[in-house]
């Protein structure tokens, strides 16, 4: 053992661990400890990798010792249990002003609690998300940390030499608040890429049955979006899925391939906390049900039976109807983004995090799923205004808005009619129309929950709160000022 010769250290060498393990030993001035609860794992990873210069540790004892302090340890474990394992363990050997990272993908609320409690013994703790999978890992991802300012001091140069690195230059790393900020942005970030997913699957499927074309001639309409405003890692992929073909069958792998779509559960956990915060994000809530729908084959089976509106659907224009597609897509998209950040400031206010959110939309730019040029604009419009309520009413994209919705509306009439599911399309655009609309039938709700309930109702002309004395008949009507 080489006694504190490492600046950074990593727990748990499966797939992430040793992938972030390497590319932490790949930049300038880092000396990598590593540990696996069990050996073979670290003995494989120094094995493979001597030009890495790892340096092994076999107890905790012997990672701490071989760690210059402050003692910076990330962890890579398993999520839950084994996450609290470890920082039990760690917390016996470091000492104050340690660092404690976890890199895993941890729900938030779970690192707000172990953040106060490792804090209590002096030691930094910082909830990492860290997003682009293994691949990510190895090449730069995009990190999301929180925790104090005390350790992002340490941490920040280390975390910014291995991150995913934007066309301008700029690491996809910044501080992103206290305690579990980093996890929250990270889980809404996962809840925005369950939307664009979804919404480029309903373009990709009312496409196909309203103009006949194949998988690989929708492939090339997405490579051709990909070089416009839609253009991201989600189209490119999309392009090479769909171009895809399965060599046993020599069918367009997407036929082969069963259609029950699996979650981890952070598109679920989005959606739980927009709840609790009273959010609407409901490009991201449909496009988790859409996954739970596809997921019950038993439903679907006996649902079979239910009609459907019994016309062939053809559309007229193919082309002009993959270009109202392409603008419904990029419609709904906004929106969806939108509703994101917006949970991300309301988070923010509940959880008294101070979020950037411009700074958020740039560590996007690279080394995450849901990379994209359009992140600049969003970046943007958080530069012009820090502020801003709704991303969706920022130049850009109020204009892209405008001069979408109309396609956006024959498309989503065009689905309604042919019976196809476009729940994410057709919930954001529900959502635009709810969001503008001078006047809600929330009035007729608030009249309702005074009736059965006393919940009482304010007026628009004049202060207070009321409560109308409802008489049996309904022909007595009297309002209180109960203010
Ligand atoms: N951001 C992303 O894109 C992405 C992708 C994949 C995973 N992740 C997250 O990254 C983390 C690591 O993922 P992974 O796929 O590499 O590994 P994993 O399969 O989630 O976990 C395996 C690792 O956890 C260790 N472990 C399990 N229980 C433990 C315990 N009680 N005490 C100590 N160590 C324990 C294992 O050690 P042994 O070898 O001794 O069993 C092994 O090193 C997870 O939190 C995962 O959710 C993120």
């Amino acid at each position: 053992m080489n006694a504190a010769a490492a600046n950074i250290g990593v727990v748990g060498l499966a797939v992430m661990g040793s992938n972030l393990a390497r590319n932490l030993a790949s930049r300038e001035g880092n000396t990598v400890a590593v540990y696996n609860r069990s050996r073979t794992k670290t003995d494989e990873l120094v094995q493979a990798h001597p030009e890495a210069g790892f340096v092994p540790a076999f107890s905790y004892e012997e990672f701490a010792a071989s760690l210059s302090k402050p003692r910076t340890a990330i962890i890579m474990v398993k999520a839950g249990g084994p996450t609290d394992a470890v920082i039990d363990e760690l917390v016996k050997v470091f000492e104050p002003g340690d660092i404690i990272v976890d890199g895993g993908n941890a729900y938030f609320p779970d690192t707000i609690r172990r953040e106060k409690a490792v804090r209590e013994t002096g030691i930094n703790f910082v909830g990492a998300g860290i997003s682009g999978g293994e691949e990510g890992a190895l090449n730069g991802p995009s990190i999301m940390p929180g925790g104090s300012d005390e350790s992002w001091v340490t941490l920040g140069p280390i975390l910014k030499s291995i991150a995913a690195v934007a066309d301008d230059g700029e690491p996809c790393v910044t501080h992103i608040g206290h305690d579990g900020a980093g996890h929250f942005v990270k889980m809404v970030h996962n809840g925005i890429e369950y939307a664009d997913m979804q919404l480029i699957a309903e373009a990709y499927d009312l496409i196909r049955r309203g103009t006949g074309r194949t998988p690989a001639e929708i492939a090339d309409i997405f490579a051709e979006w990909n070089t416009g405003e839609l253009e991201s890692y989600l189209i490119e992929i999309t392009a090479e899925v769909l171009r895809q073909v399965d060599a046993e069958t020599g069918k367009p792998l997407v036929d082969v391939i069963l259609d029950q779509a699996g979650a981890k559960g952070t598109g679920a956990w989005t959606v739980q906390t927009a709840l609790s915060l009273g959010v609407p994000v409901s490009g991201i809530a449909e496009a988790t049900f859409a996954r739970s729908l596809s997921s019950h084959p038993e439903q679907r089976e006996v649902a079979r039976v239910l009609p459907g509106p019994g016309t062939e659907f053809q559309v007229d224009d193919a082309d002009g109807f993959v270009e109202d597609v392409r603008q419904a897509l990029f419609a709904s998209k906004i929106i969806a983004y939108s509703q994101g950040f917006d949970e991300i400031r309301a988070g923010a206010a509940e959880y008294n995090w101070t979020i950037d959110l411009g700074a958020v939309s740039k560590i996007w730019r690279a080394g995450c799923i849901i990379r994209a040029q359009f992140l600049n604009r969003i970046a943007d419009a958080y530069a012009e205004q820090p502020e801003l309520p709704v991303l969706a009413t920022a130049p850009y994209f109020a204009d892209a808005l405008t001069r979408g919705q109309a396609a956006w509306r024959r498309v989503v009439i065009a689905a309604t009619q042919a019976g196809i599911p476009s729940p994410a399309f057709s919930s954001s655009l529900a959502y635009y129309d709810g969001l503008r609309a001078d006047r809600l039938p929330a009035a007729l709700v608030q009249g309702q929950r005074d009736f059965f309930g006393a919940h009482t109702y304010k007026r628009i002309d004049k202060e207070g709160t009321f409560h109308t004395l409802w008489s049996g008949d309904r022909t007595e009507i009297e309002a209180e000022d109960t203010h």
